[in-house]
């Protein structure tokens, strides 16, 4: 079974592979129209969206199938104390392909060890976003000709933003990138994805100061600050208003930098910015629908891939419980504490579902 919960499930050339169809579906929507008919997609999402369901839904019956499934966890039987375990056995047995949000880490692997159809994960907790990371790239291709060889610099809450973590994974995959992290101290990139830039041998820096970089970059990401994922609301408040873009804060940045956010924005890019031609985050957001529609075409056409699950069981092997307390694992007790084992011995054994080191 091929499902998409990580970026790397996906090689260079599959993205662009899928960059190219979402261009082909872009320039002849009426030859895919009928592409999925009798197909279903269930959309389950635990969490609040509206670009990512939607576009996702839109995908479906843009390809002529069809969509069922729920945009509130209140409504679902989860509300009743049902499992995702359970949830998503039975939801196999109603489509053909599966797109799920959820608000904990690693929920959306967790699902496809029990479905019997694709799964797609749409957002875990803070952990991954893939789809969006697809979005975004197609924008990127779409805005600058190419994606290797950019300066790219990421604003805002990149300890929380799953959306950034994604798009790190799948830039470094590309020649001659340069990163700057541009965050407060508090809301710095996560060291997993760091230690994996350093395995890399990717350079990158960080900074809590945006107009000393802004002229350098090619594109700059712009985040929200996640208020749902503090712990307390104070530091919250305090980080909220970080970052505010505005139309004369762009002025010295380059005349072809491309602004991307993935939205929803609260006030981190001020509205007049959007009538500069540099604004690409809406473009972005129609981007979304055609890659999800070529992203659903493949997975329906393959019947085996790269999705490998290699798990060592937790427990056994002498760990202790994720010390993540978003992780799936925290809340969904039958889900087994699997490892991902480092690709060296020096390389410490984390969860499989959040990337979280664990401790013996
Ligand atoms: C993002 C998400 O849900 O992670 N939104 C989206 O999918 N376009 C970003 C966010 O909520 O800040």
């Amino acid at each position: 079974m091929r499902h998409l919960i990580d970026i790397l499930d996906l090689s260079l050339s599959e993205i662009d592979s899928l960059i190219r169809t979402a261009e082909d579906i872009i320039a002849h929507p009426q030859d895919y129209a009928e592409k999925c008919r009798g197909q279903i997609l269930a959309s389950l999402f635990y969490e609040s969206s509206t670009r990512t369901r939607l576009s996702f839904e839109s995908a479906m019956c843009s390809l002529g199938g069809s969509v069922i499934g729920f945009a509130d966890a209140e409504t679902s039987s989860a509300s009743k104390g049902e499992s995702l375990q359970d949830t998503i056995k039975v939801v196999s047995g109603y489509a053909d392909i599966i797109a799920m949000r959820h608000p904990r880490d690693g929920a959306a692997l967790a699902a496809a060890l029990y479905a019997d159809v694709p799964v797609i994960n749409a957002g875990d907790g803070s952990h991954n976003h893939p789809t969006q990371t697809l979005t975004d790239l197609l924008t990127i291709h779409r805005e600058k000709g190419k994606i290797s060889g950019m300066t790219v610099g990421l604003c805002g809450d990149l300890r929380y933003g799953r959306t950034v973590h994604s798009l790190i994974e799948a830039l470094s995959r590309y020649p001659n990138m340069r990163f700057i992290f541009i965050a407060p101290e508090e809301l710095r990139m996560p060291e997993y994805v760091l230690e994996m830039l350093e395995t890399l041998g990717q350079p990158y820096v960080e900074t809590d100061d945006l107009d000393s970089v802004l002229p350098e970059l090619d594109i700059l990401y712009m985040t929200r600050i996640q208020r749902e994922r503090f712990e307390d609301s104070l530091t919250y408040e305090r980080l909220k208003n970080s970052y505010i873009l505005t139309r004369d804060r762009i002025q010295g940045a380059k005349p072809d930098m491309a602004i991307m956010h993935p939205l929803p924005r609260v006030n981190e890019i001020a509205p007049d910015v959007d009538e500069d031609p540099r604004a690409a985050y809406f473009r972005q957001t129609k981007n979304g629908r055609y890659i999800r529609m070529a992203l659903i075409l493949k997975l329906l056409s393959e019947r085996a891939g790269n999705f490998q699950l290699i798990p060592g069981d937790a427990a056994q092997a002498g760990y202790r419980p994720c010390p993540n307390g978003r992780c799936i694992t925290r809340s969904e007790m039958q889900i087994k504490p699997y490892i991902r084992r480092g690709r060296t011995s020096q390389e410490p054994a984390r969860c499989l579902y959040c990337d979280t080191k664990l401790k013996y």
